[in-house]
């Protein structure tokens, strides 16, 4: 329709992206099949069919046993190169992509394995289009704050190749303040910070996120709707959300599209942007996102630039890439 054809013109940014939720089910099956792992899904078909979800547990469990096929470099790049290709379809030209080692290293997987695919794709991408891409080591808050130190020590060789760090998995009793330790340390180490709160968790997640964590940008929020206080402070600081649709509907955070806050943040002056999270589960890419929020919500064109327009303020290019954009 106009509208997507529209929307396909405009250069965009996705911020919110968690590589492992790109892996699409014909890409599992095969991986599966090559490095010999037993998957409880025979087709297509079938994974797919799994794609129900009652909450993140529920997802989570799927998502990390798909993340379980990974094993070599070929892997690693193919994962990558796959997202990137959607990234030049769909006009966005700076991506900033979450990587989580810590679901690999069980299966024997090294930093440095996992590393030489995911930058040989990054490379390509920026040789061959001019792809911007900034990778965010994402730390999984369901194991311990040590886990997650063991790892950022790891990524001490790969400094370079990180723009920030942050925070994923199940959020409910595993809050913020739990990682203190950790993003003092990623801090000391100059990267930028992000973390996931209030998602399925309170509002109070997202506070401990900003004067515990001291974030530069939360992953998700929409929980603020429930503190009107935490509204204030975000539309005044311009800390940015972002927020994944699909996502929430697909996890039961909002029971239905219609039923989505984004537009009331975006109108309060909150530094909203959109994005996919897992697209290969949640049944769409970025513009897949933004359409069914044009569909659901009628979301205009208007409405549509400014949370483009946020997406480029609220990502980690230097602000002379920023201003060829806004
Ligand atoms: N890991 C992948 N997707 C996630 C989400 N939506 N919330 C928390 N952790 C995740
Ligand atoms: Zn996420």
């Amino acid at each position: 329709d106009q509208y997507a054809e529209w929307l396909a013109t405009i250069p965009k940014t996705e911020l919110h992206l968690h590589l492992d939720g790109s892996l699409q089910a014909h890409r599992m099956l095969s991986l599966a099949a090559k490095h010999g792992i037993g998957l409880p899904y025979a087709s297509v078909g079938e994974v797919e069919a799994a794609y129900q979800f009652k909450n993140l547990q529920s997802f989570l469990d799927l998502y990390y046993l798909g993340a379980s096929v990974l094993r070599d470099e070929e892997d690693f790049y193919h994962l990558m190169m796959d997202y990137l290709l959607v990234c030049r379809e769909q006009n966005i030209v700076h991506c900033e992509i979450m990587i989580e080692p810590q679901t690999y290293a069980p299966n024997g997987v090294s930093f440095s394995t996992m590393m030489a695919g995911f930058t040989r794709a990054v490379d390509e991408a920026e040789h061959d289009w001019g792809q911007s891409v900034g990778l965010i080591l994402s730390l999984l808050r369901h194991l311990s704050e040590e886990d997650a130190l063991q790892t950022l020590t790891a990524a001490d060789e790969f400094r370079d190749q990180f723009v920030a760090i942050g925070l994923a998995s199940a959020e409910l009793g595993n809050p913020p303040e739990k990682f203190v330790r950790l993003y003092a340390a990623a801090r000391e180490r100059g990267y930028r910070l992000v973390a996931h709160a209030g998602e399925e968790g309170p509002a109070d997640y997202i506070w401990q996120a900003l004067k515990r964590l001291q974030v530069d940008r939360i992953d998700h929020g929409v929980r603020c709707v429930d503190d009107p206080e935490l509204m204030a402070h975000l539309a005044e600081t311009r800390i940015p959300l972002t927020v994944c649709p699909l996502s929430n509907v697909r996890l039961r955070v909002f029971e239905r599209m219609a039923d989505h806050t984004l537009l009331q943040l975006l109108e309060k002056g909150l530094c909203v942007t959109v994005n996919s999270d897992d697209p290969a589960y949640f049944g769409g890419y970025l513009s897949e996102n933004y359409h069914a929020m044009h569909v659901a919500l009628g979301l205009d064109r208007s409405q549509t630039l400014a949370l483009i327009r946020n997406g480029f303020e609220a990502s980690f290019l230097s602000d002379q890439k920023k201003q060829m954009y806004l």
